[in-house]
C-alpha cells in the first residue's frame, strides 16, 4: 500500500455503486511501481450530493476524479470546462480539477484497445448497441477516421438518433444505423465488430450471442467490452471461427491508462496496470 504522507496527492472516483470497482486497483499499483505521491480512493456519493462532492473535492484539493454510474451526465453542470469529445458525447468519466475540465476517456480506450492489434484507420466498424458506452465509443470512431460506422441495437429508432448525432459532429461521413437481428447480413463486409451491449455480462454468463461462429470471417476483428467474464459467449463464437479477439479488460485498461496521464502527464505502465486488473477480477 502507498505510505501516505502529508504531501501525498488525491485522485478517486465517484459513483454509486462503487464497491466492486477495479480501478483503484490498476491506479495504485502504477502509482507504487513508479514511486510516484499520489493516491487513488473511491468515494460514494448519492445524486443529491453530487454538487457538494463536487465542490468539496475541489476544497479538498483533491487532483483528479474518474466518475462513474449514475454521475456522468449529471456532472457536467458543475464543471468550468469540457473537452471538445465529451462535450459532443454528453458524458464525463475523468475531471481534472487544475481547471475543473471534464474528459471523456472511455471511448479513446476502447479505440486505444483494438489499436494493439490493428489500425483502425479506414476500416469499417459494426458498432452493436446505442446505449452511453456506444456513444462514447462512436464519437471516438468518428474522429478515428474509420472507412466506415454502422450502429446496430435492438430499439432501431436508439440508433437511428445516435447515429444523427455523430453525423451531425461533421467528423465523419460515412455512418449508417439498422436492427441487431440484421447483423449476419452487414458481418460479411465488416472488419471491426464492437459489442457494447450487456448481453453475456456476469451472471448471464450464458446469453444467446449477438452473433455466432458461422457470422464471422477469419479476419473479422471482435472486441466485447464486457469483462466479466473475460471470455464472453460472443468472445467464445469469434474464437471458434478464427477471428481475432479483444478482451473487454482492454477498454477498461485504456480508459483508466488516459486518466491517469490527464492527472498526471505521466504514460504509465501498461503491464502494471494490466496485471493488477486481472488479479482483482479473479478475486473480486
Ligand atoms: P451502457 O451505458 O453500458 O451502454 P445502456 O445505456 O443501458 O448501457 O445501453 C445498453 C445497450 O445494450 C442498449 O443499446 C440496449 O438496447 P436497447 O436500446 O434496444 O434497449 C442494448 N441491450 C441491452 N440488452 C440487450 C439484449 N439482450 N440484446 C441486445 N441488445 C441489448
Amino acid at each position: 500500500m502507498n505510505n501516505i504522507k502529508g504531501s501525498t496527492n488525491v485522485v478517486g472516483l465517484i459513483g454509486d455503486p462503487v464497491e466492486h470497482s477495479l480501478s483503484p486497483s490498476m491506479h495504485n499499483a502504477a502509482f507504487e511501481s513508479l514511486n510516484m505521491d499520489y493516491i487513488y480512493v473511491p468515494f460514494n456519493v448519492k445524486d443529491i450530493n453530487l454538487n457538494s462532492a463536487i465542490n468539496g473535492a475541489s476544497s479538498l484539493n483533491i487532483k483528479g476524479f474518474n466518475v462513474t454510474i449514475p454521475h456522468k451526465i449529471n456532472v457536467i453542470k458543475y464543471l468550468k470546462e469540457l473537452d471538445p469529445i465529451a462535450e459532443l458525447i454528453g458524458a464525463v468519466n475523468t475531471i481534472d480539477f487544475k481547471n475543473l475540465k471534464g474528459y471523456n476517456t472511455d471511448g479513446l480506450g476502447c479505440i486505444r484497445a483494438i489499436e494493439e492489434v490493428t489500425s483502425i484507420k479506414d476500416k469499417k466498424v459494426i458498432l452493436a448497441g446505442a446505449g452511453g458506452s456506444s456513444r462514447a465509443i462512436a464519437f471516438y470512431l468518428a474522429k478515428s477516421n474509420v472507412e466506415s460506422l454502422n450502429i446496430l441495437n435492438r430499439n432501431e429508432t436508439k440508433a437511428k438518433n445516435l447515429a444523427l448525432d455523430v453525423k451531425n459532429s461533421k467528423l465523419i461521413g460515412n455512418i449508417s444505423y439498422g436492427n441487431i437481428d440484421n447483423i449476419e447480413k452487414y458481418l460479411k463486409d465488416a472488419d471491426i465488430l464492437i459489442d457494447t451491449t450487456p448481453v453475456g455480462m456476469n451472471p448471464h454468463n450464458n446469453d444467446k450471442p449477438i452473433a455466432t461462429a458461422q457470422m464471422f470471417h477469419e479476419d473479422l476483428i471482435v472486441n466485447d467490452i464486457v469483462y466479466n467474464p473475460n471470455e464472453t459467449v460472443l468472445l467464445k463464437e469469434a474464437i471458434k471461427a478464427n477471428a481475432k479477439v479483444i478482451y473487454g479488460i482492454k477498454m477498461l485498461l485504456y480508459q483508466g491508462i488516459e486518466s491517469f496521464k490527464i492527472w498526471t502527464g505521466i504514460e504509465p505502465p501498461i503491464d502494471i496496470m494490466e496485471n493488477a486488473l486481472k488479479e482483482n477480477l479473479n478475486t473480486n
